[in-house]
């Protein structure tokens, strides 16, 4: 009877768009789903660093190694904000991280795919970190406070990070011929695992219906998709790139762009392991686990020292 009361009161406040916060009470369903999908965002983030990080060393110039380093480092300081939201619905960060490299959590699939060029970079710079956007901004207004606020902050980077691959795929495509063939390859790899980072299509999506009724997300798998396409589209035209799909093709009636079918097959074969760079995604998340782990342990044996040193000032004081 109370447990229904607080449910329905937590319902209430969430349908008059109060924000929840970490000390309010909420279902264990709402806490569950929400660690589930801010961890899955951190490690996102963190194993996101890969693809890119590949390329740091061998970036073109100066200028683009400066922005791509940038670039990677930000993703490192969204995956903390968000290991940190997660700890406010009291989940455990080292947890977190051992479900990460035991393989028991998800991150996105699409970084378990190769970059295999410089215009790798540009590409998931423009479709990658725009399709996150597209879920990104969303999220700023998702009901939860610690993560909406965190979103914010995040968006105005992932704006920066859109940008730089964009500008890269604008050099790449007024280049030479063969830089622009480089720039039609990586957009002809790229384009369907970015369609595919929406999740399943709704019908097929488990978590959609409550998530939304919690004001979780606050648009579909097949809404965001959408979104992308049609603000994708135009920009790809501006660069003299065809998608490399027969079925796109301007809808007047709908408003939007139809697209072909997105190979599903593909998808939950990365998603269950087998994509081409799983294993090397996360041996290299525990090689770092374990070569971190004397930095951990003097951080928390300096911490210890200060604490203790404090303590000693205050007895004095006393
Ligand atoms: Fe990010
Ligand atoms: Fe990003």
């Amino acid at each position: 009877m109370i447990e229904k009361n607080l449910n329905q009161i937590f319902q209430a406040r969430i349908d008059s768009e109060e924000k929840i916060e970490a000390r309010d009470w909420m279902p264990e369903k709402y806490r569950q789903t929400l660690i589930r999908q801010i961890s899955q965002h951190a490690h996102s983030e963190v194993v996101g660093m890969l693809p890119e990080g590949n390329w740091i060393t061998r970036a073109p110039s100066l200028r683009r190694k400066v922005a791509l380093l940038a670039k990677v480092q930000d993703e490192a300081g969204h995956g903390l904000y968000l290991y940190s939201a997660a700890e406010t619905l009291g989940a455990k960060r080292s947890d977190l991280i051992q479900q990460l490299l035991d393989g028991t959590a998800k991150y996105s699939s699409i970084f378990n795919y190769p970059t295999l060029s410089w215009a790798d970079i540009g590409a998931i710079g423009w479709l990658v970190d725009g399709a996150a956007i597209m879920n990104q901004v969303m999220l700023c207004r998702t009901s939860y406070g610690p993560y909406a606020r965190a979103m914010v902050r995040i968006c105005k980077e992932e704006s920066f990070h859109q940008r730089q691959g964009y500008e890269i795929m604008i050099a790449l495509s007024k280049g030479s011929e063969e830089q622009k063939a480089m720039a039609q390859d990586a957009l002809n790899r790229w384009w369907w695992p970015s369609l595919m980072m929406f999740g399943p299509n709704d019908a097929e999506s488990k978590h959609t219906a409550q998530s939304m009724a919690w004001k979780i997300k606050r648009k579909t798998n097949d809404e965001l998709r959408q979104a992308f396409v049609d603000a994708t589209v135009p920009q790809a035209e501006y660069l003299g790139l065809t998608i490399p799909d027969a079925d796109l093709k301007w809808n007047e009636e709908r408003g939007h762009y139809d697209f072909g079918p997105i190979d599903w097959d593909e998808f939950w074969q990365v998603v269950k392991g087998y994509g081409q760079c799983n294993k090397e995604r996360i041996a290299a998340r525990r090689k770092a686990e374990e070569e971190g782990e004397w930095v951990r342990e003097a951080a928390l044996a300096y911490a210890e020292k200060q604490r203790i040193k404090k303590e000693n000032q205050k007895t004095k004081v006393a």
